[in-house]
């Protein structure tokens, strides 16, 4: 199974985090389920972007953003080439090293 390895986050997962998970499993909830409480503001319906990780690793493997999914990035605090919404990336079969953004779009309007 694709290893995650999720980077340090002060808030979320200050030690940061490595597990494997399926190959085809939603991003967002392989996180989650691995008690990494990642936004998701619309219940991964793509239409926040709450859930935007920096896929620092084995983002070549993964299918394409849309169309959708890149206007929304566009809001994104800390928007990166390579970026994308956790909640639209299914894990593919390359191990993964991700970053979460220090802020979501609900931190940057504060
Ligand atoms: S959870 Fe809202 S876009 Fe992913």
């Amino acid at each position: 199974m694709p290893q995650i390895r999720v980077l340090p986050h002060a808030a979320i997962c200050p030690d940061g985090a490595v597990f494997e998970v399926a190959q085809g499993e939603s991003l967002c909830r392989s996180l989650l389920a691995h008690g990494i409480n990642i936004e998701h503001a619309c219940e991964m319906s793509k239409a926040c972007t709450t859930c935007h990780v920096i896929v620092r690793k084995g983002f070549e493997g993964l299918v394409p953003s849309e169309e959708d999914e890149d206007d929304l990035l566009d809001r994104a605090w800390g928007l990166s080439p390579q970026s994308r919404l956790s909640c639209q990336v299914l894990v593919a079969a390359e191990p993964l090293e991700v970053e979460i953004p220090r802020y979501t779009i609900n931190h940057a309007r504060e």
